[in-house]
């Protein structure tokens, strides 16, 4: 196929997305001395376009592959969160907590993996030390989010556990919707909620 006069031309240097050889074919020189390989396409790939090693960029994929993974994963306890509270018959309970606590097994290894590619990534990059201050900012929300989730959602959930446990005897109603109306875990669930917002804002925009 032709290319109009106004597209821009192979053999320009700097026009990197343009896969198409240079003029004078693979292994021409241009003007700035860049010399292409007959095995090399024109178009960089990400990591040399953002000036990250492929080690970099490597990790900075599994690390956002890991959240991904790990907020589909701890959306079915977030969600058995809210539904369970409206629950009374206690054989239900215990079978959606049992689906909660499935859950959390891949989404402890994914929020695992999150961690030490981040970190890993964080410390080759020397953004850790180099003054990314949302980086730092991102650690902290993480932290407290951790802490509610430990301090007022996990025990909670523990609590309900144990009443509906199959081998107990069955909870007398009152003290099961009591339970199971706490304030507590909804407000860790909230925490939780506005830190993964405000983590993935620090991630996306970087702003300081
Ligand atoms: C950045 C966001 C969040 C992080 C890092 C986080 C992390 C954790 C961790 C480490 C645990 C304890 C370990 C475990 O049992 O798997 C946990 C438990 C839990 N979290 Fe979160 N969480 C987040 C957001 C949320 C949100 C938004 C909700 C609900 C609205 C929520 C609901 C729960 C529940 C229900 C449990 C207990 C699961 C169970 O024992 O079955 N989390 N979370």
């Amino acid at each position: 196929m032709r290319s109009s006069p106004a597209s821009p031309q192979p053999s320009q240097p700097g026009n990197a997305w343009d896969t198409r050889p240079p003029a004078g074919g693979w292994g021409a020189r241009f003007a700035d001395g860049t010399v292409t390989s007959p095995t090399r396409r024109a178009a960089p790939d990400r990591a040399a376009r953002h000036g990250e090693t492929p080690m970099q960029e490597s990790l900075v994929q599994v690390h956002t592959v890991a959240a991904v993974v790990f907020v589909v994963f701890h959306a079915v306890s977030a969600v058995t969160l809210l539904r369970v509270r409206r629950q009374r018959d206690p054989v239900t309970v215990r079978k959606m907590l049992r689906v909660s606590r499935v859950a959390t097994v891949p989404a402890d290894l994914a929020l695992l993996t999150v961690l030490v590619a981040g970190t890993w990534a964080g410390i080759i990059t020397g953004a850790f030390t180099g003054g990314r201050l949302w980086l730092w900012a991102a650690v902290a929300v993480l932290v407290v989010v951790l802490v509610a989730m430990l301090t007022l959602v996990s025990p909670n959930v523990e609590k309900w556990r144990r009443l509906v446990d199959e081998k107990a005897d069955p909870p007398p109603p009152d003290e099961l919707a009591t339970a199971l109306s706490a304030r507590a875990p909804l407000a860790g669930g909230a925490v939780g909620l506005v830190g993964l917002v405000a983590i993935v804002w620090l991630m996306v925009t970087q702003p300081f």
